[in-house]
């Protein structure tokens, strides 16, 4: 069931937005890209330049702006990367219900003109962002897909590359759980060509690569000062975009809604995935050690913890305007 039109939606052309875009464009990925924000002008200026780098690469995907919703028929696939920034006396309960109202308006739209649509969600906090977008549009769970997993497994991987000095490009890590501080890198499902991380570094070494990993965004941030990172996150996006696209049914680490996975009920969290043409068509449960049990119920219940805020404050209980 590979789609013919092979139309990408992006919901927000920020950096992360614009650089999911362009990585596709480059490459040819999809035949065509909408880009939808707010700032309908700087959308335009960046769907041109975009449209011009395609042509230099001879590249046949053609990049425009999505200025109505309706412009998001057809597609195939819609990443959501909208999102407010954290602003100066603004609480994080604040950005969730802020950030949970623009994807509720969204949402509706892809609902309206692209219900066939898979949704990929990047906007944070990301777990409960899947989850607000999920419960909104009503579509099954395989078609709602948050990126994180990806994200944190590549940081993970480059940290390890950066300990070890050698193996680039050969290094598979594995992170699941909620895209926070608590999220649960597992290096004894990491790997450098198939030999145990276990057996190439300390475990005091591990341990310093499990704590950069989790606070990877943040050390990013501290040298950006007024923003946060985009190329890997944009690059992950793309990897779940080809995916889908393309149906090639590999295994990634994405948010998805548990139903019984894990022990787990009704929450979104960081889980291996087999993606394809139908989005997260399937959920693998990996063997967890106690200690890895331990940390990602610590991190479950830290997603479970803002979809109760969402829920205290009636976000759910809203019908479509
Ligand atoms: C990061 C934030 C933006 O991990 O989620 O970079």
């Amino acid at each position: 069931m590979l789609s013919k039109s092979r139309k990408v939606g992006i919901i927000g052309a920020g950096n992360v937005g614009s650089t999911v875009a362009f990585i596709l464009a480059m490459k040819g990925s999809c035949h065509e890209i909408v880009l939808r924000d707010n700032k309908i002008d700087i959308a335009k200026g960046k769907a041109l330049d975009m449209s011009q780098a395609a042509a230099a690469a001879r590249s046949h995907t053609i990049v425009s702006v999505a200025d109505t919703p309706e412009k998001l028929k057809g597609c195939d696939v819609v990443v959501i990367t909208a999102g407010s920034p954290r602003k100066p006396g603004m609480s994080r309960d604040d950005l969730l219900l802020i950030n949970g109202e623009i994807t509720r308006e969204v949402v509706n739209d892809i609902k309206t003109y692209a219900p066939d649509a898979i949704i990929i969600t990047v906007s944070n906090p990301l777990d409960v962002i899947t989850y607000a977008a999920l419960k909104v549009s009503g579509f099954d769970r395989s078609k709602v897909i948050g990126m994180a997993g990806i994200l944190d497994s590549s940081r993970m991987a480059s940290f390890i590359h950066e300990k070890l000095g050698y193996g680039a490009g050969q290094i598979r890590a594995s992170v699941i759980g909620g895209h926070g501080d608590d999220m649960v890198p597992l290096p004894s499902y990491s790997t450098v060509a198939g030999v145990p991380l276990t057996d190439l570094l300390t475990e005091k070494e591990i341990d310093e690569i499990v704590d950069r990993t989790r606070h990877g965004g943040a050390e990013i941030v501290s040298y950006l000062k007024t923003g946060s990172a985009y190329y890997a996150p944009a690059k992950s996006t793309a990897i779940m975009v080809e995916s889908i696209l393309n149906d090639t049914k590999q295994i990634y680490s994405c948010a998805t809604m548990l139903q019984g996975e894990y022990g787990y009920e009704n929450v979104v969290c960081g889980v291996p995935v087999m993606m394809g043409a139908g989005g997260a068509e399937k959920i693998i449960e990996v063997t967890l050690n106690q200690c890895e049990k331990k940390m990602f119920k610590k991190s479950v219940q830290s997603v479970q913890d803002l979809i109760d805020v969402l829920d205290k404050n009636k976000f759910f209980g809203k019908k479509k305007k």
